[in-house]
């Protein structure tokens, strides 16, 4: 007999990943799969710096075996305290900003609250404000992929407790205009909210400028959410952190460190790779960019050449949002089923927003090249066979 489980866990979903378990039984059956589905830099062959890696190393050695202090390594601390123009109280270590995030949404979401998140949005977010009880509330950032000031105004109702950008976007690839941040925090100001800003990405910008959102804040309270994942390449280190700007969080910090403590620690040695990241050289992101910008001028060929695909080039992380303009698909779970079956990995755009209009997939660009090349013929061949 099935054991029991908690209604709470039908909460919970992961679009990225769910997926793979349709495709991982279609390439058992003899499908080769390409796919284009997941953010991790590592599958397609790019690690983190060398310098990062000697530091974790290093630390393995020095007898750093029993748990790190909860809130975090007060090295690391410091560093993160110096790259964020707060206090080292203000910052907190977590396994990857997902558990920051997780933490965030467990100390400022009710039952029947909701924190405002962009649409689309990474579907994490998703996924905590659901297990937290709280009601999904959503802005536009649909036109061209740059948020909607009013939209995010009207959205704004008495129980809403806090308001999420994310910038460079996933899924998107947009980098926000300084005049979009802006807007954003001055509709934050009016309401009194606090902004949690998501940059994992905001270093990866291969096109123009990503607005420094901590110049324009002012007395609006901002929580920045950083991470080694996606800036320094390094996923698998599972180090993230928080850094709180600005008064009158007291209480929401002491939330964090109790968090913090009933889940003990971060592994360690990671998070002295995480202060040789943050200490060290970043030149690596130069390189990684250009590849990026190799690869997104690549896609933006493709698309157009493809019928009824149309998209906004991104600017900056590693996505793409790709639109599918026909009535050809019912929904775009139809159209990712049944891309593969042609042997390419997507996710359906509902995954990131449940207030989208309109059918889209996200891919990512991270394959090389020839496998871009690769995947997109595979798609064209669908799109011809369904006529
Ligand atoms: C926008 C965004 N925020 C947070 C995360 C979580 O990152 P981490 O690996 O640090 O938990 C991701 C991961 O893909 C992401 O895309």
């Amino acid at each position: 007999m099935e054991v029991r489980h908690s209604t709470r866990n039908n909460l919970v979903s992961y679009p990225i990943r769910d997926i793979v378990l349709e495709a991982k039984a279609i390439e058992k059956a003899g499908t080769r799969m390409i796919y284009m589905n997941i953010g991790d830099p590592a599958a397609f062959g790019f690690g983190p710096p060398q310098h990062i890696l000697d530091a974790a190393r290093e630390a393995l050695g020095k007898g750093l075996t029993g748990y790190a202090p909860s809130e975090g390594d007060p090295e690391l601390r410091k560093e993160i305290a110096a790259s964020e123009g707060v206090t080292e109280g203000d910052t907190f270590v977590t396994a990857g900003l997902s558990e920051g995030i997780d933490f965030l949404f467990h100390s400022l979401l009710d039952p029947g609250h909701n924190i405002v998140l962009p649409s689309p949005t990474y579907p994490l977010y998703i996924t905590k404000e659901r297990i937290y009880y709280g009601t999904e509330n959503y802005y536009d950032c649909d036109a061209g992929w740059e948020p909607d000031a009013e939209s995010l105004r009207k959205s704004i109702n008495e129980r809403t407790s806090a308001i999420v950008l994310i910038n460079p976007n996933n899924p998107t690839g947009a980098v926000y205009s300084r005049k979009s941040v802006q807007e954003i925090i001055d509709v934050a100001g009016e309401f009194h909210l606090p902004v949690i800003s998501d940059n994992a990405y905001d270093m990866m910008v291969f096109d123009g400028e990503c607005p420094d959102i901590r110049k324009v804040h002012k007395d609006v309270q901002l929580i920045v959410g950083g991470s080694l994942s996606k800036n320094f390449l390094y996923p698998g280190a599972r180090v993230g952190w928080l850094a709180f700007h600005g008064d009158s969080m007291g209480k929401l910090k002491e939330g964090i460190q109790k968090l913090c403590n009933q889940r003990l620690s971060v592994n360690w040695e990671m998070q002295k790779g995480a202060v040789a990241a943050l200490r060290g050289n970043k030149g690596h992101i130069e390189s990684f960019n250009h590849e990026l910008r190799k690869r997104r001028d690549y896609i933006v060929k493709r698309i157009s050449e493809t019928d009824p695909l149309s998209m906004s080039p991104p600017k900056g992380a590693f996505y793409a949002f790709v639109r599918v303009e026909s009535r050809k698909w019912k929904t775009d779970w139809q159209f990712c089923r049944e891309l593969l079956r042609h042997g390419v990995v997507t996710v359906p755009g509902s995954g990131f927003s449940s207030a989208l209009k309109g059918l889209y997939f996200r891919i990512v660009l991270l394959p090389p090249i020839d496998q871009l090349g690769e995947a997109f013929g595979r798609i064209e061949k669908m799109m011809n066979e369904k006529g």
